[in-house]
């Protein structure tokens, strides 16, 4: 049985908008996966079934073998952690120290491994200077680092990130690709949703296009990236390095997975 199943999921959120209609796949553990598509396709109504904020209202949802209707947000939420697309509907406390601490209190964490915990994330994630400050004074790439702290300090096993470029600068995008590189050689399964396909393309994950409330791709990055009909139905650019590589009269077999692969190949060519 795959980690994580959707089967036959459809979802009408209250005011009777079908936000998914008929989904079925499934995430193998240890997988890491990359969501695409338009603005309202269904990607956030999607991965909030992973953690039962939301529960299907036909089909189901099983996460390692458990019917997300059977068992609690609170069990789900220890395996499978989400940090939100918007931090200002995640962040709730009077300070980034207790933001971090809440979730490792509520999972049993004690004393000087919650210490270990706030420092590792703190640091990782260039926030140490505002552990005693309000999330509110944060800016909008700040409060987002720290939605993803707080998540990774508590380690789960499922790792679903919604938007998590979105404000960053590069330098901090480049930090983030090797904690997703670190975290999926770890043994976790990470789940990115994004319209970032040039962040998605340094990771190469499998990818999943959303339209409509459905899903319309499935397969390995190069593949789908590369499927131009596909992605402009769906509304999602294609990497420039694929665009690249299109263009060229002669080309590997392979779209090329980084600038340096992309020049070496020019540069052979050229001479
Ligand atoms: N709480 C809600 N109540 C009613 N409708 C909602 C709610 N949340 C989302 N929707 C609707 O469900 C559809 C899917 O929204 P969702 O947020 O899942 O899209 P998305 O693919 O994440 O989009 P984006 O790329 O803009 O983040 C949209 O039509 C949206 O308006
Ligand atoms: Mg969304």
């Amino acid at each position: 049985m795959s980690l994580i199943e959707f089967r036959d999921v459809t979802f009408v959120h209250q005011n009777g908008v079908k936000a998914l209609d008929d989904v079925s796949l499934s995430v193998e553990k240890q997988e890491l996966v990359g969501i695409v598509g338009e603005n309202g396709a269904g990607k956030t109504t999607l991965v909030k079934h992973i953690n039962g904020l939301l529960k299907p209202t036909r089909g189901s949802v099983t996460i390692d073998g458990n019917n997300t209707r059977d068992v609690s947000t609170a069990r789900l939420a220890r395996n499978v952690g989400i940090a939100f697309q918007n931090p200002d509907h995640q962040l709730f406390s009077d300070s980034v120290e207790n933001e971090i601490t809440f979730a490792l209190k509520n999972f049993g964490f004690e004393g000087a491994l919650i210490e270990q915990r706030i420092r590792w994330a703190l640091g990782f994630f260039g926030l140490e200077e505002y552990r005693k400050s309000s999330p509110l004074i944060l800016s909008g790439g700040e409060k987002k680092r720290l939605t993803l702290a707080s998540i990774l300090a508590w380690d789960p096993d499922v790792v679903v990130l919604d938007e998590p470029t979105v404000g960053q600068d590069a330098i901090q995008k480049e930090k983030l690709g090797e904690i997703v590189r670190l975290l999926h050689s770890t043994g976790k399964t990470i789940i990115i949703v994004s319209h970032d396909v040039e962040f998605l393309w340094t990771l190469q994950p499998r990818i999943l296009v959303m339209k409509q409330g459905g899903v319309v791709g499935d397969g390995p990055c190069a593949t789908v990236m590369h499927d131009r009909p596909l992605l402009e139905g769906a509304r999602v650019s294609q990497p420039q390095l694929v665009q690249l590589y299109d263009e060229l009269r002669t080309r590997p077999d392979q779209p090329f997975l980084d600038l340096s692969a992309a020049r070496s190949w020019i540069e052979k060519g050229a001479t």
